[in-house]
């Protein structure tokens, strides 16, 4: 499964110590990019527990849909 986001931020975003967790003690950076406190994970992921290996999803809110597959210059070299 692939995912298509969109990301406004055009710089990194330094980490400190007010971004522990307080229970677990440690940082959790989201990588399915659905979370709604990037980059922090927030348990968003758990949405993309039931996707389809060979599909490409686009997350709007609670909505979810499939859309055909985006080729990349990657891909392309690969063909
Ligand atoms: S990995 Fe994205 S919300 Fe947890």
């Amino acid at each position: 499964m692939t995912r298509l986001v969109e990301l406004e931020e055009t710089g990194p975003r330094k980490l400190d110590p007010s971004d522990i967790d307080g229970e677990k003690g440690d940082v959790a950076i989201c990588q399915c990019g659905l979370s709604d406190s990037f980059p922090f994970c927030d348990g968003s992921h758990r949405e993309t527990l039931d996707e389809d290996e060979e599909a490409t999803y686009v997350y709007d809110g609670s909505d979810r849909s499939i859309v055909e597959r985006v080729v990349t210059r990657d891909d392309r070299d690969d063909e």
